[in-house]
């Protein structure tokens, strides 16, 4: 990772792409650490769209009272389109300098480090990541903030729906988010006890999920519910639903549920606030012992820094002994 050491005064920080919960727990512990190491931090509104369009303000402590606790982002998130384009870049830098940036933190996901690893290699600027993304698919860190309270949210819609699919004898396919990712499928999906997880980094095919739901019927099961990665391979909710009826006509009475945007909001859990507080005093504490264009992550409980160009380019693994453990626990 590249090093630098340059004398930081003022540092900016965005959050960008979806939002996440504990992005403001981050926030909070980006601006109390720079006001810590007497930095002026600068709150950079609607991501790099901020940059762009300077909505960038001075902050300072109490800037961030009571928002550990909130949903969401108070600067607000934007997938910027603009910032991907020569021009855009370039207005962005004039107001970087125009605040006398020193340099950046950026909260966000794959998006918003490829954006931060061009503006930085671009203007030789440095800037630090933390994954903030429900979809927990960043390579670099166990856990990325919002995951763990975007599972606890889909664990409990799913007990819910489990009580009407058990009462009417139902069969139930439950749209998880995730982009191309299956972690909060599989991890929802053990936590709820669903009968098959779906995910598109293990494609097993239609028949399997035929075989497993005759299982549930010799088994003489109440309920059936199958979790459904967003990005998975056999066709949407409603596709299932349709080539469940092909196979067995009558004998199931199926019933979709698309979980969407409930999954982003609501109050951080304790383990995103204490993931987001820990890489937010370390990412400003990267920048002041001068490292740059790279993100800051927990493994093994460890702080580790990964290059932005590898975190965005190696996609995490999706653990096979965690989907073995949902198949056999599902019999
Ligand atoms: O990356 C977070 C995420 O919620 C994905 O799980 C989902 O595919 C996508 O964002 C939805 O994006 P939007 O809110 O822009 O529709």
């Amino acid at each position: 990772m590249a090093s630098k050491q340059i004398n930081l005064r003022r540092i900016g920080v965005l959050t960008s792409g979806g939002d996440a919960p504990g992005m403001n727990a981050a926030i909070r512990a980006v601006v109390r650490t720079c006001v810590y190491n007497d930095m002026i931090p600068y709150g950079v509104y609607q991501g790099y769209d901020g940059l762009i369009n300077d909505k960038i303000e001075k902050m300072d402590a109490g800037s961030v009272k009571h928002i550990i606790y909130q949903g969401g982002t108070i600067l607000k998130s934007a997938r910027s389109l603009e910032f991907k384009t020569e021009e855009g870049m370039d207005k962005a830098w004039r107001n970087v300098q125009k605040h006398k940036l020193d340099a950046l933190v950026v909260i966000g996901g794959d998006g918003t480090f490829k954006g931060a690893m061009e503006f930085g290699n671009r203007y030789d600027f440095p800037i630090i990541g933390i994954p903030g993304t429900i979809d927990n698919d960043i390579y670099g860190t166990d856990f990325t903030v919002g995951f763990d309270t975007a599972v606890n949210t889909v664990v409990e819609a799913i007990d819910k729906i489990r009580d009407t699919a058990t009462s009417h004898n139902r069969l139930f396919f439950i749209e998880v988010m995730g982009r191309d990712a299956g972690f909060i499928a599989v991890y929802s999906g053990i936590a709820a006890g669903s009968e098959e997880v779906l995910v598109p980094e293990k494609d097993r095919g239609i028949e399997q999920l035929f075989e497993s739901l005759e299982r549930t019927s010799q088994r003489k099961k109440s309920s059936r519910l199958v979790i459904v990665a967003e990005g998975d391979k056999n066709g949407s909710v409603y596709d299932l639903k349709d080539k469940v009826r092909e196979r067995f006509g009558d004998l199931y009475e199926t019933k979709v549920t698309v979980l969407g945007h409930v999954q982003r909001g609501g109050r951080p859990s304790c383990a995103d606030r204490v993931l987001a507080s820990q890489l937010g005093v370390k990412a400003v504490e990267a920048l002041i012992e001068g490292k740059r264009n790279a993100m800051v992550g927990m493994r093994n409980r460890n702080i580790e820094f990964t290059d932005f160009d590898r975190a965005t380019k190696q996609n995490p693994k999706m653990d096979a002994e965690l989907l073995r453990i949902a198949d056999i626990i599902s019999i």
